[in-house]
């Protein structure tokens, strides 16, 4: 059987990295990209040599089509066709409503919604053509809930929601599934100088589990189609009692 290949966008560090990692390890090639290209080189050649997957590091940035526009050439050079596009990469600043300065806004809609959407634009064609395709967007928990001093990053991760929504519905007859994936707080440099109750690591989603569940969502194609999978870690009062599993997911299923 010939091996698949995924995109993800946002790859040196935090959930990004896990994905790869995660896809790697079952026998996935990977293409990723970011601006930092040094970390990317350094984790695909650790990947490379681990896995023995073939890998694709790119220097990009998503609020720059142009930049786009090479990464999805080189890509499709690298592999005809891309099975998978996980839209990762993301950006938040986070305070008062009337503080947030219009460069902040400018930079989170350029990322988490027009980023994901240039991405999707660039590879449909091709999965239209090959009938076959998934494209997982990872929003978040403030894409389903509103919090305080999270106004603008929340309306764009609510935003990428109702993309992957209509998006699912459009291209559903050609064999694509766009699935949202909505986490709550990860332990990664993101959540890291945020509020220290929320970000205590026990009562966090560690990247690695976010990647094993998007794994596991997008490696087999259920008859029924899930819209988004929202992952929580489980309450502390869980562990006391001795549960082992750290986190809970819930999925909401489309009949098509
Ligand atoms: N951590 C959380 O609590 C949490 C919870 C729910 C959802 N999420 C979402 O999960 C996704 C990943 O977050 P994370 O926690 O892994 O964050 P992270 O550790 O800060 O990593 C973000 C990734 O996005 C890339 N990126 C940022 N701006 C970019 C740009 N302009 N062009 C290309 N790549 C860019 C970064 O790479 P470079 O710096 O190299 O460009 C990095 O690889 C985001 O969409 C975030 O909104 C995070």
């Amino acid at each position: 059987m010939s091996r698949k290949t995924i995109l993800i966008t946002g790859v040196s560090k935090g959930i990004g990295k896990a994905l790869a990692i995660q896809f790697a390890s079952q026998g996935y090639d990977i293409i990723g990209f970011g601006r930092d290209i040094h970390a990317v080189e350094a984790l695909f050649s650790d990947i490379e040599q681990r896995y023995g997957a073939r890998c694709l590091a790119l220097a990009g940035d998503l609020s720059d089509p142009n930049s786009l526009k090479k990464i999805f050439e080189s890509a499709f050079e690298f592999a005809p066709k891309i099975d998978i596009l996980i839209n990762n990469a993301g950006v938040g600043s986070f305070d008062q409503f009337v503080n947030l300065p219009d460069s902040a806004w400018q930079s989170m809609i350029d990322v988490n919604i027009k980023g994901p959407a240039w991405c999707t634009r660039e590879i449909l064609p091709s999965m239209i053509k090959y009938k076959d395709g998934i494209v997982v967007n990872i929003s978040s928990i403030c894409g389903l809930r509103g919090y305080e001093e999270c106004s603008a990053y929340c309306a764009t991760k609510f935003a990428i929601v109702g993309l992957s929504e209509s998006l699912a519905k459009e291209i559903a007859p050609f064999n694509i599934s766009v699935y949202t994936v909505c986490p709550d707080i990860v332990d990664t440099d993101f959540a890291s100088g945020r509020n220290a109750q929320l970000t205590d690591p026990a009562r966090m989603l560690t990247p690695q589990e976010v990647a094993n569940f998007v794994y596991k969502l997008s490696s087999k194609r259920p008859r029924s189609q899930i819209c988004s999978l929202h992952l929580h870690p489980l309450s502390m009062v869980l562990f006391r009692f001795g549960m082992v599993r750290r986190s809970t997911w819930s999925k909401r299923i489309r009949w098509i």
